[in-house]
């Protein structure tokens, strides 16, 4: 499974790209808006510490907005999939991007049949929201089960990206059902190799390493 960072704040980005377990970054107006810095700027950094797969997502309503917007990151760097909503417009720009050779990255999928949807027009990636289902009370890994399974079911090339992460029983489900990547905030990030035993482990196996004779 790929890991892929959830934010636009390029120090968490920086951290944990030292540690060699990040494979890409996906941003959004919300993480971006957090940073006080201009897009563009953000995700020209974010493409000079990461060499994989950036998101960078339109803001546009409409099929021909979006299809402008995707140029104009797709000319910022080789590695950006543009991030594009789920709607009948975004699909027409996905339809489009898929043609120009430019990746996509369609968001805001909260159903399987989107996500296929999603697939058939050649989104290079998927994004279900597991987090703000779960907030409202559904099985947000349920659906990204399904959506894997429909995908599978057709061959389709699309990689399913697991979005809206809150914790790491998430990333563990994402893994068990075989997820292509997962999309983590840095806070969750930093508790996947964390464990108590582990820690009061190593404090033992030091304290008992002092009570071995010194040759
Ligand atoms: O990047 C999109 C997605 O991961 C958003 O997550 O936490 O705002 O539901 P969240």
């Amino acid at each position: 499974m790929k890991i892929f960072l959830d934010t636009a704040d390029v120090d968490e980005i920086r951290r944990a790209s030292a540690m060699g377990l990040v494979d890409g970054v996906t941003t959004n107006p919300t993480l971006v808006s957090r940073t006080g810095r201009a897009y563009k700027e953000v995700i020209k950094e974010i493409c000079d510490i990461v060499d994989g797969p950036i998101s960078a997502e339109v803001i546009s309503d409409d099929a021909e907005g979006m299809i402008a917007e995707a140029r104009d990151w797709a000319k910022v760097h080789k590695n950006i999939a543009v991030k594009v909503p789920m709607t009948l417009e975004g699909l027409k720009a996905v339809k489009t991007c898929s043609a120009e050779g430019i990746s996509t990255n369609v968001t805001l999928v909260f159903q399987p049949l989107q996500g296929l949807l999603a697939a058939k027009a050649g989104a290079t990636f998927v994004s279900p929201f597991v987090g703000r289902l779960d907030d409202i009370g559904r099985d947000g890994m349920d659906m990204v089960a399904d959506l894997m399974t429909m995908i599978r079911n057709y061959g389709y090339k699309t990689e399913v990206i697991v979005a809206s992460i809150r914790n790491s029983i998430h990333v563990s489900q994402s893994a068990l059902i075989g997820a292509d990547i997962i999309t983590i905030p840095f806070k969750v990030f930093n508790t996947l190799v964390k464990h108590p035993l582990t820690d009061k482990g190593i404090e033992s196996f030091k304290a008992d390493y002092e009570k071995i004779p010194k040759a």
